[in-house]
């Protein structure tokens, strides 16, 4: 056979075992056999480059790296769901759904805990994969999700076609991905959905493409193949989507009840994360009388699971030292199973939280995970004390250096005040680098720890020196040259940072990064700053008196002049760089209408670029409009727009205008 007929054959067998494998779950050829065909295939596509195809199974392998994620306005807003937490409220929102029609069949499905998604096909290929953002407009993370294998490149549907679902990270990918994390002494993820989401977010496609992820698929709004719910995913189904097949169908709210009761019972044993349960009314016809409120259909609900509770005995109490000296207790107990994953620790906050909630060590404790995140100490169990069990004692000394304690008034915590506490330095080192603050790469708790217990790493301005410890950084475990020198890579391109990094980076109290970004460009330069009167700071809107007071103490401390001038010695930039676009531009309240094939921006992108300029962003073009920008092959709107003698603007010379 020719190599040409043999690449399409193998296009068409590989996506065939892939549907089979990944969508089916039933492979019908042994991984090898796959693993050697799909090598074949390579090796002609890169043969016959003039052969490319979008759609060839080997794109889901191929690799992107972006620069950023750009943003895209959904066709149809990407709409969250009403909750109901038991019984009564399900059958409260089912009630008044059957007063205004009777005979409602309700689809009951899981609800996946991953992240939404958006799925765009034209002309039957994948197009775009788009996050759920803020509703109205998400990113295009099409790179990464294209990587998972399960998502078919080619569809037999020509119309454009927005599906909807979730990918999430299977719990054995999860296991993985995080055993992988350990070894590498990188910060583990805290479960399978923030993992999906830190997975999706990569601008390097091979990071997510190594993650295991996976997707259903849902909510296809307005389909206009099917007349319900589940018609439309029987269609999508066959249109090679993976679908959920444990969807059910019901018509009395009881049995949806005893669907949800059924499965809380198992959903720990499934091989992925589910939060709850979603309940639709599956007649689509119903669901357009049902309509929507602003921002979540009536015609659906999600019923939340109960965060899991288990009871386990206290072995320990201890206290963490964090960057700002606050001192935070902690429970050790017996580790326990809690909604899927084993949990040991759990915070008590403060002394009043100990004493409120009565916990001793030695205590029966109830725990469970606040929104199936974080353990947290519920209660403790008073019938089970016998004479065994011992209160915490707070210390007074900080149990890192042995500096003494203090609790403000009004302040729950107590604070180590020694400034050079080794736990101070080396959580307030790694804030300064943390990605929302200076971004410096390769700079985590755990090489700040390494670092400092080198010798060469105890303050801020020991970072810009640390191009000089070569060696002995080459001598610390796990740290060779590439590493090395991307550290310092990100030491230099640190120093170039706008203000607000620089301030959030320094800790101050109470100065956030939101804070940070206020006085920054409120002050333009640190000099500035560090003249400011408390008055002046109060004077700003968002400012607090106590985080004035708060920020004039700071630059008061004759150190943090001396670090802030040593910084400055090292060449940090001490400007705030703006980057936001100028509010008195040529568009602010203009109507513009967009028409033509744009080359230089998507239409996306000119809209908000227009409407962050104050521009209203119109589709027709009459007397009102100001401004028509076209782009190539501008047809009637631009005529119109000149009989009317509205201002016209090519792409060109809109782009220079910006
Ligand atoms: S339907 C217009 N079905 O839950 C209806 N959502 O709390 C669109 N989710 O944002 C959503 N599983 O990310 C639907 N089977 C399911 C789901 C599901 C998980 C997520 C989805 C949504 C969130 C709402």
């Amino acid at each position: 056979m020719d190599d040409k007929k043999r690449l399409v054959e193998l296009r068409e067998l590989l996506t065939k075992y892939n549907y089979e494998y990944h969508v089916l779950d039933k492979p019908t050829i042994p991984d090898a056999e796959y693993d050697h065909l799909f090598r074949e295939l390579q090796d002609l596509e890169a043969k016959y480059p003039e052969m490319d195809d979008p759609s060839s199974p080997t794109k889901h392998v191929g690799y992107e790296v972006v620069s950023e994620f750009k943003k895209i306005i959904h066709d149809k807003p990407m709409l969250s769901l009403g909750n109901v937490f038991n019984h009564d409220e399900l059958v409260e929102w089912a009630k008044k759904i059957e007063e205004v029609m009777p005979n409602v069949e309700y689809a009951v499905e899981y609800k996946i805990d991953g992240l939404a998604m958006s799925l765009i096909y034209e002309d039957g290929l994948f197009k775009q994969a788009v996050t759920r953002g803020d509703g109205v407009e998400g990113e295009d993370v099409t790179s990464n999700v294209r990587t998972i294998k399960s998502i078919p490149m080619k569809i037999n549907y020509k119309e454009r076609y927005d599906i909807r679902g979730e990918v999430y990270m299977p719990k054995a990918s999860f296991e993985k991905v995080n055993e992988q994390r350990r070894k590498d002494g990188e910060e583990e993820f805290a479960n399978p959905r923030n993992a999906a989401a830190g997975s999706i977010r990569q601008l390097d496609s091979r990071i997510a493409a190594s993650r295991g992820l996976n997707a259903f698929w849902y909510h296809v709004p307005e389909d206009i193949n099917a007349s319900s719910h589940t018609g439309s995913l029987d269609y999508a189904k066959k249109l090679g989507f993976r679908i959920n097949d444990t969807i059910r169908t019901y018509t009395n709210i009881e049995d949806v009840w005893k669907r949800i009761e059924e499965v809380t019972e198992f959903r720990h044993d499934l091989p992925y994360e589910i939060d709850g349960m979603v309940i639709k009314v599956n007649s689509y016809d119903q669901q357009k009388v049902l309509g929507f409120t602003s921002r979540i259909p009536k015609w659906a609900i999600a019923y939340k699971f109960p965060a899991e509770e288990v009871r386990t005995i206290v072995e320990d109490m201890f206290i963490t030292v964090g960057r700002t000296g606050k001192c935070t207790p902690n429970a050790k107990f017996k580790p326990v199973k809690v909604a899927g994953t084993t949990i040991g620790y759990a915070t008590l906050h403060n002394e009043d939280y100990i004493n409120e909630k009565d916990i001793r060590i030695g205590d029966t404790i109830i725990v469970r995970k606040a929104g199936d995140i974080i353990p947290e100490v519920v209660r403790s169990v008073k019938e089970n004390r016998t004479d065994k069990q011992k209160k915490f004692k707070f210390p007074n000394v900080c149990p890192v250096c042995g500096g003494k304690l203090v609790r403000y008034e009004d302040e729950a915590a107590h604070f180590c005040i020694n400034t050079d506490c080794p736990a101070r330095l080396v959580f307030g080192i790694a804030h300064f680098g943390e990605r929302d603050a200076m971004n410096i790469d390769g700079l985590g708790e755990k090489k700040v720890e390494a670092f400092y217990n080198a010798g060469i790493l105890s303050s801020f301005e020991d970072i810009y020196k640390l191009h000089t410890k070569r060696d002995t950084i080459l001598n610390i475990e796990k740290f060779g040259q590439k590493s090395f020198d991307n550290l310092v890579e990100a030491i230099e391109n640190s120093k170039k940072n706008s203000l607000e990094r620089l301030l959030f980076g320094l800790g101050i109290r109470q100065v956030g990064e939101k804070a940070a970004k206020v006085l920054a460009s409120n002050f333009k330069n640190m000099d500035n700053l560090m003249n400011a009167s408390v008055e002046d700071l109060s004077n700003i809107k968002d400012i607090g008196p106590i985080t004035a007071e708060g920020i004039v103490d700071f630059f008061n401390d004759p150190n943090n002049k001396r670090i802030i001038n040593d910084l400055k010695l090292f060449g940090l930039n001490m400007e705030y760089i703006d980057t936001s676009i100028d509010s008195n531009s040529e568009f602010k309240d203009k109507t513009v209408v967009l028409t033509g094939t744009l080359t230089i921006y998507t239409r996306n992108e000119a809209t908000k670029l227009l409407e962050d300029l104050g521009a209203h962003v119109a589709g027709s073009v009459s007397k009102k409009t100001d401004y028509v920008i076209y782009g190539t092959e501008a047809g009637s709107k631009l005529t119109k727009a000149q009989e009317l003698g509205v201002k016209t603007l090519s792409e060109e010379e809109f782009k220079k205008m910006l």
